[in-house]
Formats: structure tokens, sequence, C-alpha cells
């Protein structure tokens, strides 16, 4: 558990990366727009990070991941590829999911992008899975169980009659892209881990519109609803504070507050 804390110095490299990765979801929202192709969304950020940022985009390579950036849209989970095929049109639902490398450390975060109007039921869902992280985020201060995350998580989300994917979670992030503790979405009462100051994780809700069940394409990575219902995910990484929490991956224009501080 104590191993879970980073150092200040680890921390600010960890921060500077998670600013990366959110600063790719800023640059590429103007591109999200009826008529592009997933893969020309992807080689965007490929030469965004490479070039400007000089980067790594670290799913590239990742487990054989062929792509630098997951592009989900609609009933696709997460880990959707990127490719010419998939053009974004109107009304489509796309999640963007960013991880950036930057002088040996990572930071992940990802969001919803809407293409065009979008249906009432799109719409709501992808409002409830970012209020969802946003409840989980602002109860999060040294000593809180960690599986606190998931139990409020899951109230919330049941509460709204959607349904929340079990087999991926939310996970410690630093040296390394996934490393200890793991963070689940749902309430796991043998989880006795408590957050300390230092730590970093991410949390990464995925809710589906229908049932919760997942099934993964022949590609090995693509994941998708098995009812075919949609699917809304939003992440973010987190550092416990002395007193709350800071959001590494912060973006300007969200509605929470970058440092939470409680007392
Ligand atoms: N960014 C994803 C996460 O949130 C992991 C993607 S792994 C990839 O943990 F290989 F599919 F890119
Ligand atoms: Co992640
Ligand atoms: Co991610």
């Amino acid at each position: 558990m104590y191993s879970y804390i980073k150092t200040p110095e680890e921390i600010n490299k960890i921060r500077i990366a998670s600013n990366l990765a959110s600063n790719v979801l800023k640059m590429i929202k103007p591109y999200i727009k009826s008529g592009i192709s997933t893969n020309l969304i992807d080689k965007i950020c490929y030469k965004y990070i490479t070039i400007y940022q000089k980067a790594y985009p670290a799913c590239l390579g990742y487990n054989g991941y062929p792509k630098s950036i997951c592009i989900s849209v609609n009933e696709v989970v997460c880990h959707g590829i990127p490719n010419n095929e998939t053009i974004l049109k109107n009304g489509d639902i796309v999640n963007i999911d960013v991880t950036v490398l930057k002088n040996g450390f990572y930071g992940d975060t990802s969001k919803m992008f809407f293409v065009g109007n979008i249906s009432t039921i799109g719409k709501n869902l992808c409002l409830i899975a970012q209020e969802s992280l946003y409840l989980a985020i602002k109860i999060i201060r040294p000593f809180l169980k960690l599986n606190y995350i998931g139990k409020i998580i899951e109230n919330f989300v049941n509460k709204k009659n959607f349904s929340i994917v079990k087999e991926y979670c939310g996970h410690g992030i630093g040296k390394k892209f996934h490393e200890p503790p793991q963070v689940l979405h749902f309430y796991d009462k043998n989880n006795n881990i408590i957050l300390y100051p230092g730590m970093i994780f991410t949390i990464e809700p995925m809710i589906n519109s229908g049932k919760r069940n997942v099934i993964v394409m022949k590609d090995k990575w693509t994941v998708k609803t098995k009812d075919n219902s949609l699917s809304a995910q939003y992440e973010h990484t987190i550092l416990v504070t002395k007193n709350g929490c800071e959001i590494l991956t912060f973006r300007e224009n969200e509605n929470i507050n970058k440092i939470i501080n409680h007392n």
C-alpha cells in the first residue's frame, strides 16, 4: 500500500504528462465533426503528441495495440481502433481516450464528444457517466477506503437505470501505464485499501444504456455492448492530496474544481 505513494518529483512528472493528455482532448475538439474518419483523428493526435508535445502516445504498441489513441463510437465501450472505414456521422457519441508518456511518466484521460444532434438517451447517458466520475472525485480524501469510489458510482448509476461495465477498471498510473491498485467502478466489500496522500490513479467508468454485458471483437481489442446499446465513458487521472484530491487531467470549462479541499 505504502508503495503506491509517489514522491513529489514523480508527482510533478505525472502532472506534466497528465496535462499533455488533457491538452490533446482540447486540441482535437474542432475535428470531431460529421465526415471525418477515426483514422484521421488518430493521425492528427499522433502528430500533435510526437511533434508538438515531444511526447509519446502510450497506446501505440501497448500489448500490440496498433494506433495512438482509442476512439469508441456509440455501442463501442472502449479500445475502439481508429480506422478508415469508421466515418463519424450526425448523432454519434464518441469517446476519445488519450494516454501520453513524457519523461518516463504517464497521464491518462478520456471524454465523450457529440457529433451534431444526438439522441436524448445518448446525451443523458454521457451526462450520467460524467456525473458518476465527478461524484467519485468529490469524495476522495486521505483515509477513505478505495472501494467507496465504486460504491458511489454504482449507487448513482443504478438509480439512473443504466448499467456499469465490470470487466474494465481504473488503475494506478505513474512510471507504468497500468499499475496497482485496481479501481473498480462498483462496490467490492473485500477491498480494504485505504487512500493516502501521494497516491495517483485513474477513475474511468464505462456506463451502458442497456445491459452491462460486453463482447470483444475479432480484432482482440474493440469492446462492444452485447445488446448493441450505447456506451459512454469519462476518465481522469487523480492525485490524492493532504485534504482532498487534484484532477491532474483537468480541462478548463469542466463543471468541477481542479483541486478539491475538504475541511
Ligand atoms: N487508455 C486506456 C485506459 O484507460 C487503455 C488503452 S490500452 C490500448 O486504461 F492499448 F487499448 F490502447
Ligand atoms: Co486508464
Ligand atoms: Co485511458
